[in-house]
C-alpha cells in the first residue's frame, strides 16, 4: 500500500528492488516445472515473493498457492498473475502469513476453515530457507510442506551452499553489485553490498543499500538487512527426515544431477509416504 500522498512505501521500494536484483535469472524454472509436472497436482510455495516462480506455475494450468509474510511482495506477485492473464490470476492463491506454524484449511477462500488443504508439490525456492530466524524455524518450514502434502507429494527446497572461498569474502567490505536501469521507474539504481560472516553462529549478516537516480540528481537510498543462516546438505536432508519425509534426491544444481564435490547448491527432494491423489 503506497503512502497516501501516494509515495511508494520502502517496503514496496525494496519488493520492486527484489525484482531488479532477479533480472539475473537463476535459472531455476525449469526445475520447478518438471518437479510440479511429476507431483501433478496442486502446488504450495513458501516464501513465494513476488511470484518469480509461483505466477509460471500456475500459467502451467496449475493451481497455486503462494504464502509470504510480506504484503508488498504479494502485492507484486498479483501484479505479475494479472500480467499473465485472468486464467493465471484466477489460479493463483496468495497467503499473507509466516510459513512457521501455517496451517491452511478449507478451500481456497473458506476462511482457513476446515481439514488441512493437501498439495502435489510444496517447495520453497532459492535460498529463502536460509532467512528464517532459527534452525527450530528451518525445520517448522519443512514441518509446514509435510503438513500440507498428499501422500506421495513432493517437497523441495533449494539452497545455497558457500564454499570456504565465498566465505572468505565475506569481511564486512562494501562492494559494487551492480548499477543498473529499473525499467518500472526508468531510474538507475546503484546497488552496493556488506556481507560478514561469523562461523560461530554459521549465519552471513546482509547490509545492503540501493541509490536510485541520475547522475546529478538528489539520490533515493534504501537499505535493508538480511541475516543468512547457513545450512549444509546433511542439514538439510536431516529436517527433510524429521518432517516425515524420505528423501528421494540431494541434487547440486538445477539439473537435479546428485549432489558432487564443489557444487554451490542444494536441492532436497522428498516424498510424502504413500500415494494417493492430489486435491
Ligand atoms: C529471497 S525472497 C525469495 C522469493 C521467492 N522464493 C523467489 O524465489 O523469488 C524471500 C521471501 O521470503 C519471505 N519470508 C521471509 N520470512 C518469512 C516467513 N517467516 N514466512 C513467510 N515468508 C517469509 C520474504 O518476505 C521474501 O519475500
Amino acid at each position: 500500500m503506497s503512502t497516501a500522498e501516494g509515495r511508494e512505501t520502502p517496503a514496496e521500494a525494496l519488493a520492486r528492488l527484489y525484482d531488479l536484483d532477479l533480472q539475473d535469472d537463476p535459472g531455476d524454472l525449469e526445475m520447478w516445472t518438471a518437479l510440479a509436472a511429476e507431483a501433478d497436482g496442486p502446488v504450495l510455495e513458501l516464501m513465494a515473493g513476488s511470484g518469480r516462480v509461483a505466477v509460471p506455475l500456475a500459467a502451467e494450468d496449475r493451481p497455486v498457492t503462494a504464502v509470504d509474510i510480506d504484503a508488498a511482495m504479494l502485492a507484486r506477485a498479483r501484479r505479475r498473475a494479472e500480467a499473465a492473464g485472468p486464467d493465471v490470476a484466477g489460479r493463483l492463491e496468495l497467503v499473507l502469513g509466516d510459513v512457521v506454524g501455517l496451517e491452511l484449511g478449507g478451500a481456497p477462500g473458506a476462511g482457513g476453515r476446515g481439514p488441512a488443504r493437501r498439495f502435489g508439490l510444496g517447495l520453497v525456492a532459492l535460498n529463502s530457507i536460509l532467512l528464517l530466524p532459527s534452525r527450530a524455524a528451518q525445520r517448522a518450514a519443512w514441518a509446514a510442506l509435510a503438513a500440507h502434502l498428499v501422500p506421495g507429494g513432493i517437497a523441495a527446497v533449494d539452497t545455497w551452499l558457500p564454499d570456504a572461498h565465498d566465505l572468505a569474502r565475506y569481511d564486512g567490505r562494501l562492494h559494487l553489485e551492480y548499477h543498473r536501469p529499473d525499467p518500472e521507474t526508468g531510474r538507475w539504481v546503484t546497488k552496493t553490498a556488506a556481507a560478514q560472516h561469523d562461523a560461530a553462529t554459521q549465519t552471513v549478516a546482509l547490509t545492503t543499500i540501493y541509490e536510485e537516480g541520475d547522475p546529478g540528481e538528489p539520490a533515493s537510498r534504501w537499505v535493508r538487512r538480511d541475516v543468512v543462516r547457513l545450512v549444509t546438505a546433511d542439514e538439510l536432508r536431516a529436517m527433510a527426515e524429521g518432517a516425515g519425509l524420505t528423501v528421494e534426491l540431494v541434487a547440486g544444481g538445477y539439473d537435479l544431477e546428485p549432489l558432487g564435490p564443489h557444487d554451490d547448491r542444494a536441492i532436497v527432494v522428498a516424498r510424502m509416504p504413500g500415494s494417493g491423489p492430489a486435491g
